[in-house]
């Protein structure tokens, strides 16, 4: 297979604007989902080979966003896909169980610190809508403490303040919850303690403040707001220990993050919490959710449980995503996880060359397999810091960025880099070669 991207011809695009006329009249937009909202047009998905896509009009292109983080080992690996073709002759769903949920459930169990025993969801936010309802039930308490700007799904309540704008935000130590979607009832927004990220003292003071009602604080502990802000270590730790102390559980929200280590970014590191959300890559490419902890806590999902959270689901556990997210996570051996973080150091080491031969002001950021091309020079703490990032410009920068590598073959997130598996280091370097042309083609722009 080439490693080389054949670039995206302006002039290979008939198929996709075809089909897009055709999608406006049936769908909102176009789209059904506002993620893959491309203006003026999407191009639609061919197949995938390895970490290139490759669209209906023949343009192949390097994938560095993965469908968001979730396609850890790119598109149609053999593996994985064996394991969805063999799976799906013998039966796609069925209302007994499948020992495919157990094989997962155990694999996850013996690899995440905090998780003892599992319970798998149809996607992220429903693991996110789980865990919500484990946590009020075992603690008796109903508020929910979250993180400005942190983003866990799309149940409105752990939306609120994702994207909040100062015409509402209120004090910076004491954030004041905003709706994501008008027309949100004010008595879901009461229920959410808004934390101000890495202001470790406000933070303790509202966690004490809410004690006697606060079921749990949720957080996603490797970075927000498309991987420009990053829980410090000394903030998850005072987390940690002041939840413990005041009786309110504390959610990982690692659907994003699993991918950060053998195990997961609470093994990297070392806190371990109540309860850990799951998604993308424990489902292969297929669609999953997960929610794991303690077996106390837990244990309000048991059958016969008293006092009890219901949960079920018409395709929960179901075997296509139990079957091929177990091959792909038997895949990401400590060696797998070892070659995605070097492939990401070596990325991440030539983007800082490149910053500092354009003499671009800014900084390099990320981990593991996730890079962050930063053209901001000061330091984003929280997600106040990012809006004044994204309203001072940023914004343009990294969309013309991002327009520049994808004409020549390079699909990133704005600023992100999310690889996968299969990449091989010409392709790292092609990418770097890809990433030099646009700076030296924004030059004096
Ligand atoms: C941290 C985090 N939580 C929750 C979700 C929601 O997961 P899903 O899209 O599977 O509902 C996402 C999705 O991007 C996420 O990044």
């Amino acid at each position: 297979m080439t490693s080389r991207a054949q670039g995206i011809e302006q002039n290979r695009s008939e198929h996709s604007r075809e089909i897009f006329e055709r999608a406006k009249h049936v769908m909102p937009s176009g789209y059904t989902r506002d993620l893959a909202a491309v203006k003026p047009f999407p191009r639609y998905a061919d197949h995938g080979e390895g970490c290139w896509v490759v669209d209906v009009d023949g343009n192949r292109i390097l994938d560095f966003v993965n469908n968001f983080a979730s396609q850890v080992h790119g598109h149609a690996h053999p593996v994985v896909a064996d394991a969805i073709a063999a799976q799906a002759r013998r039966m796609t769903s069925a209302i007994m169980p499948s020992e495919w949920e157990v094989k997962l459930a155990e694999l996850l169990v013996e690899r995440i610190p905090s998780v003892e025993q599992m319970r798998f969801t149809n996607s992220g936010t429903e693991a996110n809508i789980i865990a919500v309802k484990v946590a009020r039930c075992f603690t008796g308490k109903s508020k929910i403490a979250k993180m400005e700007g942190g983003y866990h799904g799309q149940y409105d309540l752990l939306e609120a303040s994702f994207q909040p704008t100062p015409n509402g935000w209120g004090d910076p130590k004491t954030p004041t919850a905003m709706a994501n979607n008008p027309g949100t009832p004010q008595s879901l927004l009461d229920e959410v303690v808004l934390l101000p990220l890495n202001d470790v003292e406000s933070t303790r003071e509202l966690l004490r403040c809410h004690r006697d009602q606060l079921a749990a604080v949720i957080l996603d502990p490797f970075r927000l707001q498309l991987g420009m802000v990053e829980p410090e270590q000394d903030f998850l730790m005072m987390l940690r220990e002041e939840t413990e102390r005041l009786g309110i559980l504390l959610v990982f929200d690692e659907v994003f993050s699993l991918r950060v280590s053998y195990s997961g970014t609470q093994g990297a590191r070392g806190v371990t919490p109540d309860l850990t959300t799951m998604g993308k890559i424990i489902g292969g490419g297929l669609p999953v959710g997960g929610l794991g902890g303690r077996s106390d806590i837990m244990a309000v999902l048991g059958v016969d449980a008293k006092p009890k959270v219901k949960h079920s689901g018409t395709f929960t556990g179901n075997p296509m995503s139990m079957a091929a997210g177990h091959a792909s996570m038997s895949l990401l051996t400590e060696a797998a996880f070892d070659d995605l973080a070097a492939k990401g150091e070596r990325l991440r080491e030539g983007l800082r060359e490149i910053q500092r031969n354009y003499q671009i002001p800014g900084q390099v950021l990320g981990e593991a397999s996730f890079s962050v091309f930063l053209p901001w020079q000061r330091a984003i703490r929280n997600y106040r810091d990012f809006f004044q990032a994204i309203t001072g410009g940023l914004v343009d920068r990294l969309a013309a960025i991002q327009k520049g590598l994808l004409s020549q073959g390079i699909l990133t997130l704005r600023g992100g880099f999310i690889g996968s598996t299969p990449m091989t280091n010409d392709d790292i370097d092609f990418t770097l070669d890809a990433m030099a042309r646009t700076l030296e083609g924004l030059r004096g722009k």
